[in-house]
């Protein structure tokens, strides 16, 4: 005879490799207190119902709560012969209560529960992925306004392109956190479905009140179709395609970082507190917190492809495959976290370095579309423009010029279109100043910008 609580069928006992095997004990014990929240939360439910007596439901409430006590001081045994968490709670259940425990499973099966504890779970968690964005969001904003003139070489192809203003290049992952943050707070809605009382996938012939014991929980509505309810796992597949957006963000985020602190570029340093030594080179200073960052992108972008590959082709209803599922949710939750929170420590310490930025600006003909837009302001056709620009950087460059460094009479060998004011034209200030649309780098511009993205994140913090 099996001694399992699911063994009445069963003659023999379950060969340990198998319990070894199918056991996911030692990644779903963290939902513990989700696990027993839902139960008493279905235990509430059923004495409402008159399913089971107001005095079973109270031993029922005690032992439960007796049992969240043991775990977090660290007293449940664990054992894959227990398989799960849900099994473990409901057996310390029977040792705290004795028979009444039986009456907790009533109307329940493992799959709507586990399906429960997940998004009870992943709510609370991408609620706290929301926060940590806010405040990375708030910390970009914060080093754009208090550096909003410095200049630095935009780049495209890491080739120098236009001046920008690094407060402007900031704003831009201030954009890319912003979305991020809208697609949790969007797949947030789809997590907060209640699946209890689905049962095994039929639903159950107890007359539950799943909208009762959706309220107890918080959620905005309950699933609407049992089969779906215990095989649906769109929600963990979605935050984890969103995380790993976020993921994929951050890491272009280190990348600039390790290019900026190195003294190639020397645009930024990153504190002592947040870089690590070398044991070998004693002149070493290594920004490890962005390349782990950028490092810790592939484990994410792995769990996307682990859980989409884990749910593609699954007949319905629940099947075990669909265990596989929570350490990919787990780690990507732990990893977002994680990275988020070192960065909101680590980037209000970056010292920015103007100088070399603005030396950088100077330097590799950053004002040659600038000279062509002032030949056509002049009256010259664009392509014939941008010609006559390409000639005046031959000639510069041939000279160990750049463009700002020429004559006047250099000048006008290529158009006597130009007068003196080209100078004064070709200046990192008046170009910045320039670009007047919406969204562009000029001055105005991304003053406005900040001040919609500091108007935005107090709307959603509420000013905390
Ligand atoms: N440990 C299982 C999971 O994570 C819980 C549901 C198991 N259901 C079952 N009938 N074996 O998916």
């Amino acid at each position: 005879m099996s001694d399992k609580p699911w063994g009445g069928r069963f003659s023999q006992s379950t060969d340990k490799t198998v319990e070894t095997f199918t056991s996911s004990i030692d990644v779903d014990k963290a939902l513990y207190a989700y696990d027993i929240k839902g139960s008493a939360a279905h235990v509430k439910m059923l004495a409402h119902e008159k399913i089971i007596t107001e005095d079973e439901a109270s031993v029922l409430l005690k032992g439960l709560s007796r049992v969240e006590q043991g775990i977090e001081q660290n007293e449940m045994v664990y054992s894959d012969a227990l398989e799960d968490i849900h099994m473990h709670i409901e057996t310390a259940l029977g040792r705290e209560i004795g028979d009444t425990a039986k009456k907790l499973h009533t109307g329940r099966s493992r799959n709507d529960q586990i399906a429960l504890d997940v998004r009870m779970y992943l709510k609370v968690e991408t609620q706290a992925i929301m926060g940590l964005l806010l405040s990375f969001q708030s910390i970009l904003v914060d080093i754009a306004k208090n550096n909003m003139d410095v200049v630095m070489p935009g780049y495209t192809h890491l080739q120098r392109a236009q001046p920008v203003l690094f407060s402007h290049h900031l704003m831009a992952y201030y954009e890319m956190f912003k979305r991020d943050y809208e697609r949790f707070e969007d797949s947030l809605k789809r997590t907060d479905v209640m699946p209890l009382g689905s049962a095994a996938l039929a639903g159950t012939t107890f007359p539950l009140n799943r909208e009762y014991t959706g309220q107890l929980l918080g959620f905005h509505r309950i699933s609407d179709n049992s089969m779906d309810s215990v095989s649906d796992r769109d929600f963990a597949m979605e935050f984890i395609s969103h995380a790993a957006i976020a993921m994929i963000h951050l890491s272009r985020f280190s990348e600039e970082l390790v290019l900026w602190s190195s003294s190639e570029f020397s645009f930024i340093m990153i504190s002592d507190a947040f870089t690590t030594g070398s044991s070998i080179m004693p002149q070493k200073k290594n920004p490890d917190v962005a390349e782990l960052v950028r490092g810790k992108t592939a484990r994410v972008v792995g769990s996307l492809m682990a859980i989409i590959t884990l749910m593609k082709s699954l007949p319905l209803a629940y099947n075990r495959d669909m265990q596989e599922d929570k350490e990919p949710l787990f780690d990507t939750v732990n990893t977002l976290k994680s990275c988020l929170d070192i960065y909101c420590r680590m980037i209000p310490g970056i010292e920015v370095n103007r100088e070399t930025m603005y030396a950088a600006a100077q330097k590799g003909f950053l004002n040659a579309t600038d000279l062509a837009d002032y030949l056509v302001v002049k009256g010259m056709p664009f392509r014939q423009a941008h010609s006559v620009s390409g000639k005046a950087v031959a000639f510069a460059l041939n000279r160990e010029k750049e463009l700002h460094e020429l004559d006047l009479d250099d000048f006008r060998q290529f158009s006597t279109l130009i007068d003196q004011d080209i100078f004064e034209f070709l200046s990192i200030e008046s170009m910045i100043s320039r670009r007047i649309t919406h969204g562009s780098t000029g001055y105005d511009s991304v003053k406005t910008a900040v001040e919609k993205a500091e108007k935005d994140i107090e709307s959603k913090t509420g000013g905390k």
